[in-house]
């Protein structure tokens, strides 16, 4: 059975695992979550770099993997030419559907909502200036987003005017579309949605990853004759830090019930802040 290994700083990379499920129902996933190290918008690109190499490398040797997902754009803006040079399975990444919502925009004005360093990274300049340059796009890089999310998980509510607040630069430029710029954010599209009933198109690069996975397992020939395994489709779960309560649940709920989950995971045990081990 082919088997795919997501990773992400947190909980974000689910919202990427699940459209792979469903266009991949043969491949079993492993996901990776470094969040001892959450958030990686506020480490510097070094360190991001090192802990995503250190823990993929050590997940690998546990779950060997035909293609690696790098389901956070704020490590894939920084870290995928470094996994490359590092091993010979294929790595995805992700980054903003800058291109998808030109494609889409009617008025040719665009939200981008991700982090902060997303935000900043000269990566958007180069999308924006390449596939939207016809548009005026309007960034919010939210400090807080992603950890609200990843409170959600563990069942604490988010409060729906913070969150209108912090959406209002949308509201004021009339964006027609919005770009969920971190894979975190797919996962409260519905509360998104209810803050900016105006907009009409919401695009984020989970079907895209899903798809380029499936050619480049097609290309390996993993895919020929693989068909539903009998088990859960999570082979593990394997957090650097405390498994967020409550995460089996919701898991299970979104179609990803895990065979196994642990953190912290002992294979991450002695990596430094910066990444080494
Ligand atoms: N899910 C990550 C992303 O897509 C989270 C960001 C972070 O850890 O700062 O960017």
């Amino acid at each position: 059975m082919p088997r795919i290994l997501v990773f992400d700083s947190g909980i974000g990379g689910l919202s990427v695992a699940a459209c792979i499920r469903q266009r991949l129902p043969s491949v079993e996933l492993v996901y990776v979550a470094d969040n001892a190290g959450f958030p990686y918008g506020d480490q510097p690109e070094p360190t991001v770099i090192g802990r995503c190499r250190t823990l993929i490398a050590a997940a690998l040797q546990a779950f060997p993997c035909d293609l690696i997902v790098v389901a956070c754009n704020t490590a894939s803006t920084v870290v995928l030419p470094e996994l490359r040079a590092m091993t010979r399975i294929p790595v995805v990444g992700v980054v903003p559907a800058v291109k998808p919502a030109a494609a889409c925009s009617l008025n040719r004005r665009i939200g981008v909502l991700a982090t902060p360093a997303t935000v900043r990274r000269p990566y958007l300049d180069g999308l924006i200036r390449e596939f939207a340059s016809d548009c005026r796009v309007e960034r919010i890089g939210h400090p807080s987003l992603v950890h609200w999310i990843e409170g959600a998980v563990t069942g604490k509510a988010i409060s729906q005017p913070a969150l209108s607040d912090a959406l209002q630069p949308f509201r004021d430029s009339g964006v027609d579309t919005v770009v969920l710029g971190c894979t975190h954010y797919p996962l409260i599209r519905p509360q998104l949605e209810a803050c900016l009933p105006d907009v009409r198109f919401w695009v984020d690069s989970g079907d895209a990853i899903a798809r380029r996975s499936e050619s480049l397992l097609e290309q390996q020939g993993a895919l020929v004759s693989s068909s539903p395994g009998a088990g859960p489709p999570v082979r593990a779960v394997l957090f650097s830090g405390p498994v967020p309560s409550g995460l089996t649940a919701y898991m299970t709920n979104m179609g990803l019930a895990p065979a196994e989950v642990c953190g912290p995971w002992p294979g991450a045990q002695g990596i430094t802040a910066t990444g080494s081990v």
